[in-house]
């Protein structure tokens, strides 16, 4: 029967909608409008129930439920099929909408005041009975990963998706207004400069050589512009294998941005009308211009070069007292270049010595030498093992200092910056979520800019590039470029960073093949390396290259950010664990000794 032919291109244009002869309608659609209405319905069987041999079918499809019943008075036939019908089976009926008796009108549904008797139905599809109750938070992610065909058919999984989207749409559609072109870069590439480890694909033509699947689209998007095409995106997949987290995946997906004849604050006001419309699409309104913050700033105050703002708990500094204390050894590490930031917790003075022991541990575990602690009592004297280093008059100038109130804890840490920024950053976080401070409500956007060109590695021994080595460094710093102070040059570098998350990061890109040849330079990078890397970025660089910069946003970040979820996986269909690992393939898969011997690669680890 024509029902079933359902490969055949047999689509009939609605007036709004393309309806197929196999579904006129969508199950979550239809109410009491539609009374009367002959329609045809295709889903997954959700629930059958036998009320006094009347079977009651749930029929679900991606638009929501909608009740079929079988009475065998009424439509025996329907009846007789329904009782070999199970959940997850797919089927199609054909009938009238009808109301349902009020008092079984459902509330929970928007289609809970109509039903349909069917005069037939078909079994299109049989189900296993399924490994996993659909939307049973209980189910490990694990099963739900292996099987996420299955997980996919439930709710939570279905709004993610459609949410990602309606968000890309959205994007798509603003960069289209603003005369964006949308243009491809390739996947096999050679390796690019985002800093993370490159996947690599064995050649087989060229033996004993690689391509690097792309980290970001940057060295082609910049290419673009000195090819004119003025304003590019793309909705791109970029590949790192980094060690995995919550918020990071092997592969993941970017809306990426880049333009010619633009500063920094064209690049902000584009991205801020991207981001108003993206939210919009998943329902958030949002203000800009966002405030923008100067990296320094931002860590003097939150320890983070991407602070979470919903809540204050800022640190403070209080070196300048302590230099002038007996405390020896912080002292010792402010001369040495270290710094000291406190933090202030109100209502503190009531910890226990465990719940400090607790704390410190906790400061401990994120690298903390030492975490000291004053305690401002309510009748008006501190408590410290410090105390023995600091004067009264000291203490009370710490206490101005935290604007700490009798009552209060204030803890600190001295050490080189990097690190006290880092602890006290975690700190704060630690602080905000377990105090409940966090405003959920809230939706703070800013902008970290002012971004230090370089940051020192003392495991490479060397500064790397703190965005990566295409990033302008700031015009007034060449002179600090040139005497090799690099600690100080800053970039024109900047991040969007959204509840505390980067969500995207860009920069103005340097347009002249000098001043690059001067960071890679500094970068330690020699012009041999630097050519075989980059040779045809450099080249290209002596062509007429416009001014340009760009930036680009993690799309799974913005969606589960926006489907407020933890985990970026919940918003891509078929994610990795953490593991870098498909359960459901089982990729990454052993390859034959066949494949092996024509890629010109050999396996030294043993498989099983
Ligand atoms: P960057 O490396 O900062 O910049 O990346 C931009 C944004 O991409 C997202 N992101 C990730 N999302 C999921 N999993 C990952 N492993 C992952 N890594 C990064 C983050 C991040 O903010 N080419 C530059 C951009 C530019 O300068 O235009 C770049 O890739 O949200
Ligand atoms: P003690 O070891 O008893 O002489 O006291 C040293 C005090 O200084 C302890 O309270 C430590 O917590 C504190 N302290 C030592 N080093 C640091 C540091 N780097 N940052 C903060 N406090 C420190």
């Amino acid at each position: 029967m024509f029902l079933l032919k359902f490969n055949a291109i047999n689509y009939i244009k609605g007036d709004e909608e393309l309806k197929t002869r196999m579904k006129t309608n969508n199950c979550g659609e239809l109410n009491l409008a539609d009374l009367g209405k002959e329609v045809t319905l295709s889903g997954w069987v959700s629930t059958v129930r036998d009320l006094g041999g009347i079977l009651f079918i749930e029929l679900r499809d991606r638009s929501g439920f909608f009740q079929l019943v079988a009475n065998p008075q009424i439509n025996p036939d329907v009846h007789k099929t329904f009782a070999n019908v199970r959940s997850e089976y797919v089927i199609t009926v054909k009938g009238q909408v009808s109301k349902r008796p009020e008092e079984t009108y459902n509330e929970k549904y928007p289609t809970g005041q109509v039903e349909m008797y069917p005069t037939s139905v078909t079994i299109l599809s049989e189900s296993k009975v399924l490994p996993f109750v659909l939307g049973d938070d209980n189910v490990s992610e694990d099963i739900r990963l292996k099987y996420r065909y299955l997980d996919i058919r439930n709710e939570k999984m279905l709004n993610n998706l459609r949410t990602r989207h309606n968000i890309v749409q959205a994007v798509r559609d603003y960069f289209n207004r603003n005369e964006f072109l949308e243009v491809e870069t390739p996947i096999l590439n050679k390796t690019t400069p985002e800093g993370a480890r490159d996947y690599l694909v064995p050649s087989r033509v060229q033996p004993g050589k690689f391509f690097a699947l792309p980290q970001s689209p940057q060295i082609f998007k910049q290419l673009l512009m000195v090819g004119g095409i003025e304003r590019y995106y793309q909705i791109a997949r970029c590949f790192r294998d980094e060690d995995l987290r919550a918020d990071r995946q092997p592969e993941f997906t970017q809306i990426d941005i880049e333009m010619s004849f633009v500063e920094q604050q064209d690049v902000i006001d584009m991205v801020e009308g991207l981001l108003v419309n993206a939210f919009k699409a998943a329902g958030v309104e949002i203000k800009p211009p966002f405030i923008q913050m100067p990296w320094q700033e931002a860590m003097d105050r939150y320890g983070s070069d991407k602070p979470d703002t919903r809540f204050s708990l800022e640190l403070f500094d209080i070196g300048d007292i302590i230099l002038q204390s007996e405390f020896e050894i912080v002292k010792k590490t402010l001369q040495n270049g270290g710094i000291v930031r406190g933090i202030r917790i109100p209502g503190g003075a009531k910890y226990s010595r465990k719940d400090i022991d607790d704390i410190t541990k906790l400061a401990i575990s994120f690298g903390a030498k030492a975490l000291a602690n004053i305690i401002y009592n309510e009748d008006g004297t501190a408590k410290s093992p410090v105390l023995k280093f600091v004067t009264d008059e000291q203490a009370k100038q710490i206490q101005e200092r935290a604007k700490a109130e009798a009552g209060d804890i204030i803890f600190f840490v001295a050490d080189k910056p990097k690190a006290v920024y880092d602890i006290m950053g975690r700190l704060r976080l630690h602080f905000g979520k377990s105090l409940n401070l966090i405003d959920e409500s809230k939706h703070n956007l800013l902008w970290v800019v002012d971004f230090p060109m370089f940051e020192w590695s003392d495991e490479e021994g060397r500064y790397l590039a703190m965005h990566h080595p295409f990033t302008s460094p700031c015009i007034n710093d060449l002179d600090k470029l040139e005497n090799g102070d690099l600690g100080n040059v800053k970039s024109i570098a900047y991040d969007i960073v959204y509840n505390g998350t980067e969500l995207g990061g860009g920069s103005v890109r340097i347009h002249s093949s000098e001043v690059q040849k001067k960071i890679f330079k500094a970068l330690q990078i020699t012009d041999e390396v630097a050519q075989e890397k980059f040779g045809f970025m450099i080249n290209a660089l002596q062509y007429g290259t416009p001014p340009h910069a760009g930036l680009a946003i993690g799309l799974d970040r913005l969606v589960a950010l926006l489907c407020r979820t933890d985990s970026i996986r919940d918003v891509i269909a078929f994610p990795k664990n953490a593991s870098a690992k498909c359960l459901m393939s089982d990729a990454p898969g052993v390859a034959s000794l066949q494949q092996m011997r024509e890629l010109h690669i050999k396996n030294t680890v043993k498989q099983d």
